[in-house]
This record gives C-alpha cells, structure tokens and sequence, in this order.
C-alpha cells in the first residue's frame, strides 16, 4: 500500500540542525543560498557515510529552488532520506526547513537530490555492500 506523504511535515531522518549565524548574510542580511547548499551537503555526507559505512564525496547536486528566506537566528534542520542505492553512489533526497524565533511553526525552505559515491582510503570509488543494498531493497531504508 503506497503511504501518501504529508507536504506540511518533512520527510526523512533528522542529519543536522544548526543556527543561520551573522557571518552567513550578504551585505544586506540574508542569509546566502550557498550557505544552505553547504549544509545540505554535510547533511547528506553525514547520511551517505552512515549508509555506505565509510568516506564520500559529493559527485552531483540536481537542480534546486528556494521557497522562503532565511534569517539570522532561524534553525536550519536538514532531513536526509535514500532514494536509490548503487553499485558506488547514493541518491539522497535533503529537505531543508527552517523556525524562525520570531514565527510559529515551521517552513520548508528548500530541498534538493543529492549523489554522492562511496570511496576507499586512496579516494578510489568503492562498491556498496550488497547486505547494504538487500536491506534497502526490503524496507526503502538502509
Ligand atoms: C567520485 C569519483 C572518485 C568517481 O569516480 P569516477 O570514475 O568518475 O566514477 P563513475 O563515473 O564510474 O561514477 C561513479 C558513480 O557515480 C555515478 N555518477 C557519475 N556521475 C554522476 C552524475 N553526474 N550524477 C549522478 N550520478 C553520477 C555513476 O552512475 C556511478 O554510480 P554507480 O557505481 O552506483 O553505478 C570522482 O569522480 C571524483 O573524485 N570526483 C570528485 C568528488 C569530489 O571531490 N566532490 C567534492 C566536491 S569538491
């Protein structure tokens, strides 16, 4: 039976929270979109380490839009959720949403595919268990 997914609720694992800080606004005080795509980053490093059990790199961002602004102060929750696993790389959804201090509830501010490919200690591609792969092909979560 296919679960239908609420919009107003994220979608995932929770793979970092932090604070938009001063030192991450342009000149006139909003926060940089690279900063965001920064922490999406970690986040699914953080997810696709967890998964593959050893170091990754990013090898491709898909396209991405921003839905709302982010402001100093604002916490910054990433959720991270496996969309594919293959012989090397993951496909990693990241939602990112935001609680302003000065605001109830929460926003989705943006969220975006993520690759990333697993890598040996020299930095060689490295391939992904299949005990790995088996699990996520059973529950849709590795
Ligand atoms: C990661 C790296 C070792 C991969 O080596 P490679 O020989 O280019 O690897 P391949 O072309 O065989 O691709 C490896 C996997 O990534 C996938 N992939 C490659 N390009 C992709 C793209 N643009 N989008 C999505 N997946 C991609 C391939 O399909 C393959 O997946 P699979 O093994 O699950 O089938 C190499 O590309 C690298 O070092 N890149 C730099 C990574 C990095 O430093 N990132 C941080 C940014 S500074």
């Amino acid at each position: 039976m296919q679960t239908m997914l609420d919009p107003t609720q994220p979608q995932g694992t929770l793979s970092l929270q932090t604070i938009a800080m001063p030192a991450d606004t342009n000149w006139s005080g909003d926060v940089f979109g690279g900063w965001l795509v920064s922490q999406m980053d970690l986040a699914g490093a953080i997810h696709s380490e967890r998964i593959s059990k050893g170091r990754c790199a990013t090898i491709s961002i898909h396209e991405m839009t921003f839905l709302v602004p982010v402001k100093v102060g604002d916490v910054i929750t990433c959720y991270t959720d496996t969309i594919r696993i293959g012989n090397t790389s993951m496909q990693v959804h990241i939602e990112v949403w935001s609680k302003s201090p000065h605001r109830e509830g929460t926003a989705k501010v943006t969220e975006g595919t993520f690759t990333f490919v697993a890598l040996d200690e020299n930095g060689q591609k490295r391939p992904i268990s299949e005990d790995i792969k088996k699990i996520y092909a059973a529950n849709g979560k590795a």
